[in-house]
């Protein structure tokens, strides 16, 4: 695996980032399970909002539905974000919708290029993976506390880097632009821009977010496979709704909005 000889170094990221409450407390290191793990056990701890964790790689990196995150070292951005939002705790499920938009709009700036996001949580340049989103809630003493953002960026990997499976589903910012992409320059963005989205949100702004979210979805006006648990359904994306759900025009001509299910475009 060819590795960049940049490193990951508070001292590159912070003097980039713009925020008010996003980022103030970086922790880096080369290794380790899964930061959203590290994450989890440092709110638990008492870590204030805000706080980011990072990591040069991971050996255990999740991705949504007990999927593995490849995660190896020098190449890519693997990072937690602790958020502690004081609002009811049913709006919790709508941050994976908000980091979308905003990991969306750092890196369509960043790249020029249209990055959409793959309800609920995947980023796609060009119908490949670059990215995804894992949110999950903070939960101490029976209660909802906060939630975890966590973010996982291709950034410097060729097409030769991925493993065999994912070689033909995923793709890296440096293939898309055919640049070295500084990962400290990228963190600082992500961060910027996540602060503006959250900001928005706090604000009332879902509307909004949601508008954006279909502005970018890359399954708008596909034919999807959705699988749900035990259930799937075969239709054609009509939007994201009010509620952040996925609405589908069934092919019994049935529209229905799930909650939550994995898609493939058919
Ligand atoms: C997905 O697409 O299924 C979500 C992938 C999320 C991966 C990131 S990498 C940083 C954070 N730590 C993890 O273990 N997972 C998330």
């Amino acid at each position: 695996m060819p590795q960049t000889d940049e490193k990951l170094l508070a001292s590159k990221i912070s003097p980039l980032i713009k925020t008010r409450s996003l980022g103030h407390t970086l922790h880096i290191l080369d290794e380790i399970p899964s930061t959203n793990d590290w994450a989890m056990q440092l709110a638990s701890e008492g870590a204030s909002h805000g706080e980011v964790l990072i990591s040069d790689s991971q050996t255990s990196g999740r991705g949504r539905l007990g999927r593995q995150w490849f995660s190896p070292p020098g190449v890519n951005i693997y990072l937690s974000v602790i958020l502690r939002p004081k609002v009811p705790l049913e709006r919790c499920s709508q941050l994976t919708l908000v980091v979308g938009a905003a990991t969306s709009e750092a890196l369509s700036e960043m790249t020029g290029q249209a990055i959409l996001l793959k309800w609920p949580n995947d980023l796609l340049c060009s119908e490949m993976k670059l990215g995804g989103i894992l949110c999950e809630a903070i939960i101490q003493d029976q209660s909802l506390t906060g939630v975890v953002a966590g973010i996982g960026i291709n950034v410097s990997m060729k097409r030769v880097d991925f493993p065999q499976d994912l070689r033909t589903q995923a793709t890296s910012l440096c293939e898309i632009t055919e640049q070295t992409i500084d990962r400290n320059r990228v963190i600082a963005q992500l961060l910027n821009s996540m602060e503006r989205w959250y900001q928005r949100w706090l604000d009332g702004g879902w509307g909004e977010i949601i508008q954006y979210c279909n502005e970018r979805n890359a399954l708008q006006g596909k034919r999807v496979l959705l699988t749900s648990g035990r259930e799937s359904h075969k239709g054609i994306v009509q939007k994201i709704n009010e509620e952040g759900h996925l609405e589908l025009q069934l092919d019994s001509g049935e529209t229905k909005t799930f909650l939550e299910g994995d898609t493939t475009i058919i």
